[in-house]
């Protein structure tokens, strides 16, 4: 998709498909210029009830004369001065299903007087640019007859050709890219989207960027540098593991790079300690951490940040099997530090404890493991936050800030030393599970084990990553809070 900007001076010489006007019954300068052109056509709906302009309301008009639009659109802005982010998400939503609708080749859109609180304008300019992005998405892979793809090319968006709108822009197309590259690898199902899978589709990223360079290690590599936990976890499976490490280098050599490391569980049978059949199909969604480092990867190649970052996937499937790792049985981490795993359904932590001590030879800046963790951290937040963890407060309230402003919402939770001695054993180091009590934070606790030298945070994306509701559909976070934290970052 294109997206230019334009300054509107007068809404009556826009030529596309449809012009699109968010505004409210009261009119600012652009509304005001649409009426007239119309000859008071938006007056008159006003007048007779048919708009409102209440917040994500729609009224299109498929004919319409004085402009050199075929049609007109108008959306609701609710009648507040400034509006909420959760407002203008709302509308802008509904601007783009109804555009969808249409099927017209392009679109013109103009904001009357619209204020978002503690947003300026550049900033507006990037979430569009994201959300039209990122709901041309249609899963196709597996379908016969797929949905069609959408037949929006071309969106005019009001505002200035200033150095700063066309980068807010441009990025807002690159984290939509990002998001959709999250989705489709989210939505594969488990027998297409297998650990070998996702290292074919990093090397296809390293091909695409010349700044990204992909290695993959295999199982024989891993069990040189002493995985002894990662591989306990693909050890039932036929699907051999992968480490895969995608790196970018967008800054100078010897800049210490901000480190990414997805959980990329390609299916979770749970392994001896089966789950229940219920849903478990949703468990091919278990690789959504290592999904959204490849969204987050290919944003960051696009947009051409100056900065370096690495993004490492633990790829592995957890399958029982005469070969699959036991309850009770003992592995010793590449760290040196002995685990008893007793409950092979805890695997996540065992493939990321080794994927971050191998983190560390990066001597990064900092690290940021993401991953569909544990069932507790739905129960304690639900779809909506992402649960948030550090070993550094400030790190912590600067990722919540990021989540904040890329509408990506994370909430911090405690890492206190007090909840470590749930993970004690008496045969090894430590235990891989925690007990009832505090599933997510212990699970957080046991990867803190492995994050001692470096800037360390884990976002627990198990409630977030896909609906488990409604249409079932990955949903690409938390790329965009990704995106923001790197582009923070970069000096450019
Ligand atoms: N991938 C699951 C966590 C999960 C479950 C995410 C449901 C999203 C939806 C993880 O590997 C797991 O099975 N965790 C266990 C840990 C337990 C055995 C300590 C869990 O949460 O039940
Ligand atoms: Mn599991
Ligand atoms: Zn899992």
């Amino acid at each position: 998709m294109q997206i230019s900007l334009k300054p509107c001076k007068d809404p009556s010489t826009l030529a596309s498909d449809c012009l699109v006007v968010v505004c409210n019954t009261h009119f600012g300068d652009v509304a005001k210029a649409v009426d007239q052109a119309t000859e008071g056509t938006l007056s008159a709906l006003i007048e007779r009830g048919d708009f409102k302009g209440k917040v994500g309301s729609t009224l299109l008009l498929p004919v319409v004369t004085g402009l050199r639009a075929k049609r007109l659109l108008l959306i609701g802005r609710g009648s507040k001065d400034s509006i909420s982010d959760a407002d203008f998400d709302k509308l802008l939503t509904a601007m783009i299903n109804t555009l969808d609708k249409q099927q017209g080749k392009d679109a013109c859109v103009l904001f009357d007087n619209l204020q978002v609180e503690g947003r300026k304008p550049a900033q507006l300019l990037q979430r569009c640019a994201q959300l039209l992005v990122a709901a041309q998405y249609r899963y196709t892979e597996t379908l016969s007859k797929p949905k069609p793809a959408s037949t929006l090319r071309q969106v005019t968006l009001q505002g200035s050709n200033t150095e700063a709108n066309r980068q807010a822009v441009d990025r807002g197309l690159a984290e939509g890219l990002g998001v959709n590259v999250a989705k489709r690898l989210g939505d594969l199902p488990g027998n297409i989207c297998t650990p070998d899978f996702l290292a074919k589709e990093a090397r296809k990223l390293g091909r695409k960027y010349e700044a990204v360079k992909v290695s993959v290690l295999d199982e024989k590599k891993m069990q040189q540098l002493g995985m002894g936990s990662l591989l306990s976890v693909s050890a039932g499976s036929d699907q051999p593991a992968r480490l895969i490490v995608v790196a970018y280098q967008g800054g100078k050599k010897g800049d210490q790079p901000h480190v990414l490391v997805g959980k990329g569980i390609t299916f979770d049978t749970g392994g001896i300690s089966l789950k229940p059949g219920a849903k478990m199909d949703e468990m091919k969604y278990d690789m959504c951490g290592a999904a959204s480092v490849m969204g987050t990867m290919n944003a960051v190649a696009e947009m051409g940040l100056n900065l370096n970052v690495v993004g490492i996937i633990a790829a592995a499937e957890n399958m029982p099997s005469g070969r699959a790792t036991k309850p009770g049985d003992i592995v010793t981490s590449m760290s040196g530090q002995t685990i008893e795993i007793l409950n092979t359904d805890a695997e996540g932590r065992l493939v990321l404890c080794d994927a971050l001590t191998y983190a560390g030879r990066f001597k990064p800046a900092s690290v940021i493991d993401i991953a569909t963790l544990t069932g507790a951290c739905i129960v304690a937040l639900g779809s909506k936050a992402i649960g948030l963890y550090s070993n550094q407060d400030d790190f912590a309230q600067e990722l919540r800030d990021c989540g904040e402003a890329a509408r990506d919402r994370a909430w911090h939770m405690p890492l206190w030393d007090e909840y470590q001695s749930q993970l004690d054993s008496n045969f090894a180091d430590m235990a891989n599970i925690g007990g009832p009590e505090a599933g997510s934070v212990t699970a957080a606790c046991f990867l803190s084990r492995f994050c001692k030298d470096y800037r360390w945070a884990h976002l627990d994306i198990a409630g977030v990553a896909w609906r488990m509701s409604g249409s079932k559909g990955a949903t690409g976070r938390p790329v965009g809070l990704l995106c923001h934290y790197l582009e923070s970052k970069a000096a450019n």
